[in-house]
Parts: structure tokens; sequence; C-alpha cells
């Protein structure tokens, strides 16, 4: 009994600490998951975004991406919050004011573009699906505000895609407009490779290799999906801790419950025989036998 609730304990523990370790990994089902791997910064339970990543990241996604891919649930200022790319403020509103969001009506009754605000969301790419879809050759590039979530493998998916273009295999044959990805279900794309060597040119002195591009939009796109994952790491790590020191005072008082039966000593008297005794004391006869 004593060995049962011990493996019990320690098998709670066990998991604790595993969960610990592999929070967040992610598992994938599909075609090629063989991804390419790369040292996140925001993996684990302790994990945080690399802030200039994610700066350089907002870079790659609006010169690059921004003109096919929409992030919808995005708004400006969600860009000088904490947790996030911690623009501040001054430049957020700097990035904002470079777009033209629909207002209105005026009092004429009529609509009319603005530069947009903190509190806009990030402008659309285009109007509306179809007419994404057609500017692409019928294939609609996907909103990607939730689209590091919505895919198996995640960040290393979106990471491995774009650094997964090769000439197809002999015999492999493409349509036009369509593209060899390793990748991509089926290994073919209707997105031409989005990213080459220096298409950007990042302030900080970081060298715009693609790999390094990748790297960084793909760390912006996690972050839109989870604005909040820097604060739900810190309330899982609290959840954990509570739970690891609760733990450790139910075994305190299990040992000290269980060590009455495992001791070979007499038990000690026990209050009710002490009470008992006062009393017959103090009576002058047996309490036992009171009618
Ligand atoms: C010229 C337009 C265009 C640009 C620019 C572009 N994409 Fe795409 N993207 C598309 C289209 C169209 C698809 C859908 C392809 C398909 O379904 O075959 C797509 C698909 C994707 C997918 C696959 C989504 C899925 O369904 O699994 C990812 C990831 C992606 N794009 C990321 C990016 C990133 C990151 C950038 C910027 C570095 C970018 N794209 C730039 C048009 C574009």
């Amino acid at each position: 009994m004593l060995g049962l609730l011990n493996r019990i304990i320690l098998t709670i523990l066990i998991s604790i600490i595993t969960t610990l370790s592999f929070a967040d990994e992610q598992h994938s089902h599909g075609t090629n998951t063989n991804y390419l791997n790369t040292d996140w910064s925001f993996k684990g339970i302790f994990g945080t975004f690399d802030r200039a990543s994610l700066q350089r990241g907002y870079q790659v996604y609006q010169e690059v991406c921004a003109g096919c891919h929409s992030v919808q649930h995005l708004s400006y200022r969600n860009l000088s919050e904490k947790g996030g790319p911690e623009f501040s403020v001054e430049e957020a509103k700097a990035i904002a004011s470079q777009f033209e969001v629909e207002d209105g009506p005026n009092s004429d009754g009529e609509m009319f573009m603005r530069p947009a605000r903190l509190s806009d969301k990030f402008a659309k790419s285009f109007p509306n699906v179809e007419a994404a879809t057609a500017a692409n050759g019928g294939a609609y590039p996907p909103d990607m505000s939730v689209l590091a979530k919505a895919r198996a493998g995640g960040a290393d998916y979106i990471y491995s895609l774009l650094l997964g273009y090769d000439d197809p295999p002999q015999g492999f044959e493409l349509d036009d407009g369509v593209y060899y990805n390793k990748y991509m279900a089926g290994n073919k794309i209707k997105m031409s490779a989005p990213l080459m060597e220096g298409i950007v040119d990042y302030s900080d002195g970081t060298e715009a290799t693609v790999e390094q591009m990748s790297k960084d939009v793909t760390t912006f796109l996690v972050w839109a999906a989870e604005p909040h994952l820097e604060a739900q790491h810190r309330m899982g790590f609290k959840a954990i801790l509570y739970l690891i020191i609760l733990l450790t005072l139910v075994y305190m008082s299990k040992q000290k419950v269980w060590s009455r039966f495992g001791s070979k000593e007499e038990p000690k008297e026990e209050t009710f025989d002490k009470v008992e005794k006062v009393v017959t004391e103090y009576e002058g006869e047996d309490p036992k036998t009171f009618k």
C-alpha cells in the first residue's frame, strides 16, 4: 500500500516534468512531415519571442507576403503591445499611418479612405476571397492570422515550406503557375517561392538570407496566431509550480499518517484513553458502566 501511494505520487511528478520539457511540441500528420529544424526561442514553457526577430518578421510579412496574404485579426496597436514585436507606440503609429483604410459614411453619406490608426485592423490585401483567388491563378492565399496554429506542424511546417522549393523530380508533371515544394501536400503549390536573398533590407544589419527571412517571418506568424503566448507560458509555469508544492505537501502528510502503521513501537496513549482515566479518577468509577 505504501509503495503504491509512493508510486502514484512519483508518476504525477514525472508527468509534470515531462509536460514541462515537451510543452508546445507539435505532433504532425500528413505527407512530408520530416520538417526542417531550427532553434525557436518561443518553444517550451520558458519560451519567449525574440523581439528583434519579430520586428524583422513583421518587415518581411509587410514587404513580401502582405501583397497576397492578409492577417485580419491583427490591429496596428498589437505591434506595440507587450509580448509582441514591442515597437514603440510612436513607431506603431507611424507604421499604421502608411496604410489607408475605409471609413465613413461622412455627412454626405459617402465612405472615404483615411490613414490607418492604432485601433484599425491591418489593411487587407484584397477586398474579398474571390478577388484574392482570381488574382492568384485560382488559388486562395490563406489569411495568416491563425495559419501557424491551424496547420499541423505549425512553425516547422511554415519554415520548411518557405525553404522547400526545389526542382521537381524527373517525370513529375507541373502545370503553369504550379511549383514543386517538398513540404506542400501533394508537392504542388500555386505560390512561387516568395523569398530570395536580399529581397528585404534589414535595418539592424542582419543579413537577409532566405533562411533568416523564413525564420523571422515564421516567428512573426506564430506571434500573430498566439499574441498572448508569453503570458500563457508564465501562467502555465505558475500552475506547475503550484502543483509541485501541493504534491510535496500531500506527500509529506501521507508520510506522517502512514508512519503510525509502519512503526513497531507501541501506539502512544490516545486522547480518549487519557480523558477516560481522568474521569474515572474524578468520579471514582468506570465511565463505561454509566447508564
Ligand atoms: C503572389 C502572391 C503571394 C505572395 C507574395 C505570398 N504568397 Fe503564400 N500563398 C499564395 C497562394 C496563392 C497560396 C495558396 C497555394 C496553394 O494552395 O497551392 C499560398 C500559400 C501559402 C502557404 C501554404 C498555406 C497552406 O495552405 O498550408 C504558406 C505557409 C504561405 N503561402 C506563406 C507565405 C509567406 C510567409 C509569404 C511571404 C514571405 C507568402 N506566402 C507570400 C500567394 C502568395
